[in-house]
């Protein structure tokens, strides 16, 4: 069974890749400083996958602690999602985010080298691409400058991976762009755990449902879409997660020195007002929402062209928009 590395394994997404791992045949090994996230939710994955998860609490950025994971394990590729993900914090601690996203990728690569493992999947987001100007929008589509410097944490860690395979390194890399990720593992046992007023919509309205907040503010009606609110590309986590454990897979028969990146959504966009009608509709729960004005540094519609990851990871989203909602919502009534 091989071993693969999952940084930032305990967080929302690394937590149900750590189980698609498990249920692929792969054997997760997680490292988290629980910086954003709970020590509990390992035994939660424990419980989902019926084994025991090899973990080990530490920071990316610590080279010697890294090094001491790969010496005691025999990692045969890494996905990294260690970083942290607060636009809005990010821009008033620009440095914090610098610092972590930037160092701990750079870590990563040195101390992989040193034990000659070559695959690594790499987190990035579909922020890398502003508001594209034709949609849906395709790899090939140029990035455009970022809105904040978490989102440009994510153009430079692509570049470093592009100048690491330039370089010689006999690497085989992903950046996966994810879309918008929600929902919860079906179980409810694993989720998204927002620190203080949740910042991403679904969250929101499933906070508004539960009576923690009063009101959801749909930021914006008067963007030129056919509602007027603003269009993303929501993608099931569970979904997501199957994209990481195509991308090992795909990435162990590759030959050495290679670099791709893949858009990772459902290729369909939905508006802020159809996801509170779709989860009025799946949770019979009536969400108490006001119009408000547009959120600075929104763009107003994005969503994936597929066409290379169905083609070439052959990976498809098998949960839709009411799925992702329906265990968003059996999670949130289990917090
Ligand atoms: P998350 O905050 O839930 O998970 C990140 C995990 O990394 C947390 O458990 C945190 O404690 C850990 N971590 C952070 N810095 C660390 C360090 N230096 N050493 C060890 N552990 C560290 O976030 P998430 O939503 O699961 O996102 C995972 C990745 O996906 C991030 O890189 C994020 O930028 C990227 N991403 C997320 C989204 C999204 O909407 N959630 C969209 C696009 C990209
Ligand atoms: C979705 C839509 C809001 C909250 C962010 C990051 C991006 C990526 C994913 C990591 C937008 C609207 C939201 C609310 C609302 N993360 N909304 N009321 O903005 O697409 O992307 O998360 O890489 O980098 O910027 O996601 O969930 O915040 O918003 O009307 O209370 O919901 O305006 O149109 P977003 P989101």
């Amino acid at each position: 069974m091989k071993s693969i590395l999952v940084t930032g394994g305990a967080g929302y997404i690394g937590s149900h890749t750590a189980v698609a791992l498990h249920n692929a045949g792969f054997k997760p090994v997680i490292v988290d400083n629980f910086s954003n996230s709970e020590k509990e939710v390992i035994p939660k994955i424990e419980q989902i996958i019926k084994s025991a998860v090899i973990f080990y609490e530490g920071d990316c950025n610590d080279a010697d602690f890294m090094n001491r994971v790969f010496d005691e394990q025999d990692i045969a590729g890494v996905i990294h999602f260690a970083a942290y993900k607060a636009v809005g914090e990010s821009t008033e601690k620009p440095l914090k985010y610098y610092k972590n996203n930037i160092l701990s990728l750079i870590t990563l690569l040195e101390v992989m080298g040193n034990h000659d493992c070559k695959d690594v999947v790499f987190s990035s987001s579909c922020t890398v691409y502003g508001q594209p100007e034709k949609l849906p929008v395709k790899e090939s589509t140029p990035r455009q400058d970022a809105e904040s410097p978490y989102g440009n944490t994510k153009k430079i860690c692509e570049d470093i991976l592009t100048d690491h395979i330039k370089s010689g390194a006999d690497s085989r890399i992903i950046a996966l762009r994810y879309f918008n990720p929600i929902g919860a593992h079906p179980t409810a046992l694993i989720g998204e755990l927002p620190k203080g007023v949740p910042a991403n919509l679904v969250p929101f309205v499933t906070q508004t449902a539960a009576g923690i907040r009063k009101q959801l503010t749909v930021f914006g009606d008067n963007y030129n879409t056919p509602d007027g609110t603003a269009i993303r590309d929501y993608i099931h986590v569970m979904d997501l997660a199957d994209a990481h454990v195509k991308a090992i897979e795909f990435l162990h028969q590759q030959t050495p020195q290679t670099f791709d990146v893949f858009n990772v959504g459902t290729g369909n966009g939905n508006s802020v007002l159809e996801v509170v009608k779709s989860f009025e509709d799946v949770t019979g729960v009536n969400l108490n929402y006001t119009i408000g004005k547009r959120r600075a540094g929104d763009i107003e519609q994005v969503w994936a062209d597929t066409e290379k990851i169905f083609s070439e990871l052959d990976w498809r989203p098998k949960f839709d928009l009411k799925d992702a909602l329906r265990d968003a919502w059996k999670w949130q009534q289990t917090l």
